[in-house]
């Protein structure tokens, strides 16, 4: 076929291309599968339950055989699941059933498929802005969006926030939490990290701020099952005009990217932090330049950046269109034009880097 309609064309670099699309298509497909099998708890009937048959395993989660024996079949040729084909038995090994049946794993994936999901979804609206240049608010997608989003990240912050990321702070934050320090959780969304910050933290006191009314009547449910309402307000509130004052700490998780002015944000939480207080900015892992940012991770940066991030932050203004794939560079200059003298990074893991600005 190649000789024929043009002979400058490579074979080899045409099957490595085919066959990654085909791997790309292959997986999209088996992500369905994965929604289903979270939905439905084939995985967690299986973690734990060493071999089984497609009847015992229907019968373990209530479904049909003749459906569960042809997902068995997908996620064995997917490598998620082992068949034992002297037994006709499946079975799902400890390491598959932490990324795949264990919600409580900082590597469990299958929420995260609700992302790519609602971005299905919202594809006409995803198209229209290409073609008008309009925005699409935060508030305006498949309500997939925010349960993928807030599950993707809150098993990160549950791993790392409180061990890892706050004791990397500079200023001795962790201190202060411990004796009653005053947070602010700019573009809180769901509140996860808020709740996990005010269950560590019990004299602290904590202000979640959302510009989606949604979030924050969510996140006040996931503080309330926590038992850590007394310490934590959920109001709804702009990152350029979010209330209160001589705060010790400022957090951004995951969102000043999305906002159209980072800057009149930044600068809005220069006049609010404590003169010693810090601000932890937890931003998508990105290099400074597009070329190094070659990756998978990035690869789902850019797209959900492309009709989310960038989409919100010009339905909000557009002044600075940062995306998700911003970088350290970028970033801490929003902050030395906010007024910030210093700017650090405190950690990196593959997902996130977290950055601390101080006055
Ligand atoms: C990707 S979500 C992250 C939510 C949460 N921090 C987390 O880590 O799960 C981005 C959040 O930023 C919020 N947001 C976007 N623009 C905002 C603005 N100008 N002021 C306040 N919040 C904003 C959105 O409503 C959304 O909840």
């Amino acid at each position: 076929m190649a000789d024929a309609a043009n002979n400058k064309i490579d074979e080899a670099k045409l099957d490595a291309i085919v066959s990654r699309a085909i791997g790309d298509l292959s997986a999209g497909y088996g992500g369905v599968m994965v929604s289903l099998g979270n939905r439905l708890g084939l995985y967690k009937a299986m973690a734990g339950a060493g071999p089984l048959t497609s009847h015992e395993l229907a019968n373990r989660a209530d479904c049909a055989e003749r459906y569960v024996r042809e997902w068995l079949g997908s996620q064995v040729a997917g490598g998620y699941v082992t068949y034992h084909a002297s037994s006709g038995t499946y079975e799902l090994s400890p390491e598959q059933a932490l990324v795949l049946a264990d919600e409580d794993s900082p590597v469990f994936i299958p929420n995260a498929w609700a992302v790519p999901a609602s971005m299905w979804a919202d594809e006409n609206k995803a198209v229209e802005a290409f073609r008008t240049g309009r925005g699409i608010a935060w508030g305006d997608h498949d309500g997939r969006l925010y349960c993928g989003v807030a599950a993707f990240y809150r098993n990160a912050y549950k791993a790392s926030l409180v061990a890892e990321w706050l004791p990397a702070l500079g200023s001795g934050i962790e201190k202060k939490l411990r004796t009653g320090a005053r947070v602010a959780d700019v573009g809180c969304g769901h509140g996860h990290s808020t709740v996990l910050m005010a269950k560590a933290f019990p004299a602290s006191r904590f202000h979640g701020f959302d510009i989606q009314p949604e979030s924050i009547v969510e996140a006040r449910k996931v503080a309330e099952v926590a038992g850590v309402s007394d310490r934590i307000t959920f109001s709804t509130a702009r990152a350029d005009d979010y209330p209160g004052a001589d705060y010790d700490l400022i957090c951004f998780f995951d969102c000043l990217h999305d906002m159209g002015n980072p800057v009149a944000a930044a600068a809005h939480t220069a006049k609010a932090i404590a003169g010693d207080g810090s601000v932890m900015l937890v931003e998508p892992f990105a290099n400074d330049r597009v070329e190094d940012n070659v990756s998978p991770v990035a690869r789902i940066y850019y797209a959900a950046s492309t009709t989310i991030c960038c989409a919100h932050a010009i339905s909000d203004g557009g002044h600075l269109v940062l995306g998700a794939q911003a970088g350290e560079a970028r970033l801490a200059d929003v902050f030395r034009k906010a007024g910030f003298s210093r700017f650090r990074r405190a950690l990196e893991t593959p997902f996130n880097l977290i950055l601390e600005a101080r006055l």
